[in-house]
């Protein structure tokens, strides 16, 4: 499997507790390099068009609510096979499912506010990239 980059986000819940450099730690533990990273509020409209694909489910509101409560931290993360690596750390969606050891069952509070996202497949990582960075602002 050749280098692959992925898209991170940590969540308001993350940022609101001081977690930036825990969950960072976890990522970097697991071998994947932090390639561009930056803190932003993001705004509505920034949120519903990250979250698009989900715009119908019942959660949708309270999704795009809970994203633009805080700043969050979006990253980009690079190493061999990034997006399964990274959605392996992640753990499962809802914190209860997810294994030990995963940012999700070390820091998540709830399926809502689970702490991180992470690309789920090649395209989606380079359409939410290039939603927050430049070229110029990725340095491998
Ligand atoms: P999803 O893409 O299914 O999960 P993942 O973040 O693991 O890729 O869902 C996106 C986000 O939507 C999820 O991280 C939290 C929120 N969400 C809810 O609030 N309630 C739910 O029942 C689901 C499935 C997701």
């Amino acid at each position: 499997m050749a280098v692959q980059r992925t898209f991170s986000i940590l969540k308001p819940d993350a940022t609101r507790r001081n977690l930036t450099g825990a969950v960072n730690a976890v990522i970097e533990k697991a071998g994947l390099r932090i390639v561009a990273q930056k803190r932003i509020q993001m705004s509505k409209a920034q949120a519903e068009t990250f979250y698009a694909v989900h715009s119908a489910r019942p959660f949708f509101g309270e999704l795009v609510e809970f994203m633009i409560s805080a700043p969050v931290v979006v990253q980009v993360l690079e190493g061999e096979n990034a997006i399964a690596t990274y959605r392996d750390v992640m753990g499962a969606t809802n914190p209860a499912n997810a294994a030990e050891g995963t940012i999700r069952k070390l820091f998540a509070q709830s399926v809502g506010e689970n702490t991180v996202h992470g690309s789920d497949a090649p395209e989606t990582a380079a359409i939410e990239i290039a939603q927050f960075f430049a070229g110029n602002e990725i340095v491998g």
